[in-house]
């Protein structure tokens, strides 16, 4: 039995990265097995994470802490979520033990930095290597682990965690059915220096969650086109990385994460999530890059921040005219990176003390 594998009270730490959409994944085939409407394909981050402790606990009740915060596990609250991934792990794990969770972001909580992303990704990961006392891959692996399996588990607690179980570029692929489902590295990070400059227009939580959001897309008239679309773009993404044409892939991302508003904007109950310095921000990005030729293009999330993609060599240029145009924006610097790391200790042996990015 795997469970007598890892003693109680020790402490397994996975700090796992965010990722962002260049395909987004917007609404659902079926929301209870987690199986989306579209193919999604992303970018895997690097400063902005999630670190997340799990040890073994006695007794029956799991206990989470998220930065410092006891979450109740009450089924109306939205932490619900994470006490019935814990349960769906140790299912599949065929184990009972209760788990001792903390964890932390560095970087502001749901504002359109897909914080869930990151979280189930962590929280998986941490809670699998507390229950089977392993952190390798391949140990992993032999244990019935593999990490695309870790990735439908992450999946299934947040549909893009699946994405940041790996690094580099990742495409999840819906499947013609549930079970075909695949999430694959389709390129390592060294492939491609792509820096993300994610402007913080709002620190605070979004008001339609994604969850709500991918229901309603089914009511916008437009939703019918984008998932018609959505092949011949995925095609022309997937090109784009591949030799490396920030231009090509520039008009993609941005006409994507439009659609996706689009979408948002036009479903049942519509959603906004652009405010008004989202909506200035975007129309000064296009303007300097038509005439002041700002190697730079957007992309959103649910959320009112936007991310600047950009080469990693033209990275300080691009910052330091947002800087100028924009002096009183927070922005995080972040890039391309290879995923998630797992090993045995607390988040303070490992990384000392986390701060915010
Ligand atoms: C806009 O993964 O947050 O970030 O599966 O309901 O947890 P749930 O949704 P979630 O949706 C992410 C939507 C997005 C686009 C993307 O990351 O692909």
């Amino acid at each position: 039995m795997i469970d007598s594998m890892a003693p109680e009270n020790m402490t397994f730490t996975a700090s796992a990265p965010s990722n962002i959409a260049f395909v987004k994944y917007w609404g659902k085939r079926d929301a209870a097995i987690q199986w989306p409407a579209n193919d999604s394909l992303s970018m895997t981050l690097t400063r902005c994470r999630t670190i997340t402790s799990a040890k073994k606990i006695p007794g029956s009740r799991d206990i989470f802490r998220f930065e410092g915060q006891e979450l109740t596990s009450d089924r109306k609250s939205s932490s619900h979520k994470v006490f019935e991934h814990l349960g769906r792990l140790r299912e599949e794990l065929r184990v009972t033990s209760a788990l001792d969770i903390t964890s932390q972001n560095t970087f502001p909580t749901a504002c359109g930095i897909a914080s869930s992303a990151s979280g189930f990704a962590a929280l998986t990961l941490a809670a699998t290597a507390a229950l089977t006392g392993e952190t390798e891959w391949d140990k992993l692996a032999v244990l019935g682990m593999p990490r695309q399996r870790l990735a439908h588990l992450a999946r299934m607690g947040s549909g893009s965690a699946g994405r940041s179980i790996f690094g580099g570029f990742v495409h999840w692929a819906a499947g013609d059915t549930a079970n075909s489902q695949e999430i694959v590295e389709i390129c390592p990070s060294s492939h491609w220096g792509l820096s993300d400059l994610v402007i913080v227009f709002s620190g605070h939580s979004k008001h339609t969650s994604s969850s709500d959001a991918h229901k309603a897309a089914w009511g916008s008239p437009f939703f019918p086109a984008r998932l018609a679309g959505i092949h011949s773009r995925m095609e022309r993404v997937r090109a784009a990385i591949k030799s490396r044409n920030i231009e090509a892939l520039g008009e993609q991302i941005e006409s994507d994460a439009l659609e996706m508003h689009a979408v948002a904007m036009t479903g049942t109950p519509a959603a906004n999530y652009i405010q008004e310095d989202t909506a200035r921000f975007l129309a000064w990005v296009r303007q300097e890059r038509s005439t002041g030729g700002l190697p730079a293009w957007f992309t959103i999330d649910a959320g009112p921040n936007v991310h600047l993609i950009c080469e990693t060599n033209a990275y300080a240029s691009v910052a330091k005219r947002v800087a100028e145009a924009w002096p009183q924006v927070r922005v995080i610097m972040d890039q391309i990176g290879p995923g998630p790391t797992l090993a045995r200790g607390t988040a303070k042996e490992l990384f000392g003390e986390v701060t915010n990015v």
